[in-house]
């Protein structure tokens, strides 16, 4: 089986790691063919364009799609904001319905923490970032500026049935993340809902935490998280602090995935376009490459995205016993493939 894989590398260092990425799927042996999609804030510099309904449509008949990273380098005011972030980013999850984003967090031991192993699963279809809300009397002093949370059932159970089928191939322990004691609304939904579908998930223990609490324990006692849930906008900061906490978030990788597999999942590393070292061969690749290792285990490559997972960790913990400055771009990348085996 060949595989047919579209990358859009997008701007800054996104193209830089998304080759070390697919230098790996090669490595592994992985069979598979590359279609270049030239988008992200070049693009739309050069000629207005952001995701064509052409493009998109191209995109749904590939079985997966590996983004690099996309955005204008800090400062520049050529692209205003939100032109893409929702115009290609969440346009590419709404669109291809995917629900999940899973960011997997293994700490080296030179990090603040150090001996943990979780994952986020954030929901990402949903929240703040649907859209709602708007501007009453704009420009004026009595401006009115709404943007509401949206929680649907069929949202929120469809992520959280994910986590406890993760947490029950994992350490069978389940986190719910969330400000059930403000958001009165949004938080009895997810904390409903949670209670229900862990009926059906006897061997999980589960917990839950308030937002700002969780903040705390990330850094505190990250050890203690196995698998976290949450909402969009929760997930999207505490992904953050997770990656800060385990090694930087040049380690960070995420899957946006279409967990229902009607459509192709979207792998890229959470960390943005770095203009300031393209070209210098500073880069990081290995959330880009953890990210295709989770793109393996989607498409039912176990053996395979275990091979490459195993060497990114056991790559990272040897720069954390090194000065990681040492290594190129491109020699991290040949760390992660001597690994391979
Ligand atoms: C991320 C990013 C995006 C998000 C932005 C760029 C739209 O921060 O993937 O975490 O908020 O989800
Ligand atoms: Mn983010």
């Amino acid at each position: 089986m060949s595989y047919k894989i579209a990358v859009i590398g997008g701007d800054g260092i996104g193209p830089e790691v998304s080759e070390e990425a697919l230098r790996v799927l090669q490595a592994c042996g992985l069979d598979f063919s590359t279609t270049e999609f030239d988008l992200g804030a070049h693009r739309y510099v050069k000629d207005g364009v952001v995701l064509e309904d052409e493009d998109l449509n191209a995109l749904k008949g590939y079985d997966a799609i590996i983004l690099g990273a996309i955005g204008p380098a800090i400062g520049s005011n050529e692209v205003p904001p939100g032109i893409l972030e929702r115009g290609l980013l969440l346009k590419l999850r709404f669109e291809l319905d995917l629900f999940i984003n899973m960011r997997p967090f293994t700490a080296p031991k030179n990090s603040i923490a150090s001996g943990s192993d979780f994952v986020v699963i954030r929901e990402n279809t949903e929240g703040t970032y649907a859209g709602e809300g708007g501007f009453l009397r704009k420009n004026t002093p009595h401006e009115v500026a709404t943007q509401g949370s949206v929680n649907t059932r069929f949202g929120v159970e469809r992520c959280i049935r994910f986590a406890f089928d993760l947490a029950n191939r994992r350490n069978k322990h389940l986190t719910l993340v969330h400000k059930t004691n403000v958001l009165t609304f949004a938080g009895d939904l997810w904390q409903r809902t949670f209670d229900e579908v862990k009926e059906s998930y006897s061997e999980v223990t589960t917990d839950y935490n308030h937002v700002d609490a969780a903040c705390i324990y990330m850094v505190t006692q990250p050890q203690n998280y196995d698998v976290i849930v949450t909402d969009n906008l929760f997930g999207d900061i505490l992904t953050d602090l997770a990656g800060a906490v385990t090694g930087g978030i040049g380690l960070a990788a995420s899957a946006n995935l279409n967990a229902a597999k009607t459509g192709p999942s979207v792998f890229e590393p959470v960390h943005g376009a770095a203009h300031d070292i393209v070209g210098t061969n500073k880069a990081n690749p290995l959330a880009a490459i953890r990210s295709v290792s989770m793109l393996l285990d989607h498409l039912g490559e176990s053996e395979k995205a275990e091979k490459v997972l195993n060497a990114v960790i056991a790559a990272s913990e040897f720069l954390a016993s090194e000065n990681e400055k040492n290594y190129s771009t491109v020699e991290i990348t040949d760390l992660v493939i001597e690994r391979i085996n």
